[in-house]
């Protein structure tokens, strides 16, 4: 496990939001506010985002095994986007959409990453 300390503000505050990458045997702690995506970088997870975090493709789509409470709630665009791809796990959540909230997320990337783009 990788402790990290932030760099940039949040609008959420620092509360301790821990994250674990179970497929990859990395758990990393995050500021509020930031994204699994940003924290997968933190972590040094790679986990491809063909979009550049905007929402506008599927590749960076993990599951959350545990922990849903502690991200941000689904938006509409990230909804309408995860409907584009039948037969997603149920937790399914497009990471550089979901924000941190203090807490502690287990998450797994997908064996074969969503390549529609
Ligand atoms: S990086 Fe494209 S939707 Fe997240």
């Amino acid at each position: 496990m990788r402790l990290v300390s932030p760099e940039r503000g949040t609008e959420g505050g620092h509360g301790d939001c821990a994250v674990e990458f179970i497929d990859a045997g990395v758990e990393v702690h995050a500021p509020a506010g930031y994204t699994l995506l940003d924290a997968a970088g933190l972590a040094g997870v790679s986990l491809p985002h063909a979009c550049l975090g905007n929402c506008a493709c599927l590749s960076c789509c993990v599951e959350v095994v545990s922990g849903r409470g502690h991200l941000s709630l689904m938006e509409p665009p990230e909804h309408d986007r995860l409907q584009t791809a039948p037969g997603l796990p149920g937790g399914a959540r497009l990471a550089c959409q979901a924000l941190l909230r203090p807490g502690r997320v287990v998450v797994r990337r997908l064996k074969q990453p969503v390549r529609e783009w």
